[in-house]
């Protein structure tokens, strides 16, 4: 898939429905969102799992971190029903079962891998591992603010693409992905213009932006060339893009 201006839709169709739920995978998928971005923590044996918190204090009943719960428990959590009653069925998934939902659909995911604090060991081989083993490569693009995550990735396989995640912008980041041979970076909306996607642009590395919810910023982004646009509200931002082809 060529990244260029592409839809991702950020834990899924999440402003519509509770985020990294299949609920809101497939809505986005409806939408016609281009991808799907997500988030890994490992359990505790383990198992990548499919929520965003290093706890599952918001949006289960239960608490505790994700890492203190076996996958076979933590698949027994509601995780919709903190978003509205009507999602109580949905059960946190693991990352098996996103690679079984999404083969076969034209749709990238882009997996952030959740990594701060030496949380998560082995994260990078244990998702790479699974990625291969359902033949998704070419589907997947991994994310991290972690750039020793993303080194080992590259370093697992050259050919994984991967994009360095980072709340502002800076020279020092841009010789890092450079040096490093990431294929991008996803960088929040706030610091997106024209000059500094021209300066990933030059180096031939893509830009994403995240996460970009509200119409203006959307045009903004489009305005400013961006790759991808992360967003919670996927068919809005198809809307807005329909102005700049
Ligand atoms: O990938 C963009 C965005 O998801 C990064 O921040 O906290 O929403 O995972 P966060
Ligand atoms: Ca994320």
């Amino acid at each position: 898939m060529v990244i260029k201006k592409l839809v991702i839709a950020h834990r899924g169709a999440s402003f519509y429905r509770p985020e990294n739920t299949l609920a809101a995978f497939e809505l986005a998928y409806q939408q016609g969102a281009d991808g799907i971005e997500t988030d890994i923590q490992l359990s505790k044996d383990s198992i990548p799992m499919i929520i965003h918190d290093a706890n599952i204090n918001r949006v289960t009943h239960a608490t505790g971190n994700v890492n203190q719960w076996s996958s076979e428990k933590l698949k027994t959590f509601d995780i919709g029903s903190w978003f509205d009653l009507k999602y109580q069925s949905e059960r946190m998934m693991t990352l098996t079962d996103l690679l079984q939902w999404a083969k076969g659909k034209n749709l990238l995911l882009n997996l952030e891998l959740k990594t701060k604090k030496n949380l998560n060991p082995n994260i990078e081989q244990i998702v790479y591992q699974e990625v291969i083993q359902h033949g998704l490569l070419d589907q997947v693009i991994f994310s991290s603010f972690n750039s020793a995550t993303l080194k080992k990735l590259k370093q697992l396989n050259s050919e994984t693409r991967v994009a360095l995640l980072t709340k502002r912008h800076s020279l020092s980041l841009q010789q890092m992905c450079e040096e490093f041979h990431f294929d991008g970076i996803h960088l929040k909306y706030n610091y997106v213009n024209r000059t500094v996607t021209e300066k990933y642009h030059r180096i031939g590395k893509y830009l994403g932006v995240y996460t970009v919810n509200i119409s203006s910023q959307m045009r903004k982004c489009f305005q400013a060339n961006c790759d991808m646009i992360i967003t919670d509200r996927p068919d809005l931002a198809i809307e807005k893009r329909h102005l700049f082809f």
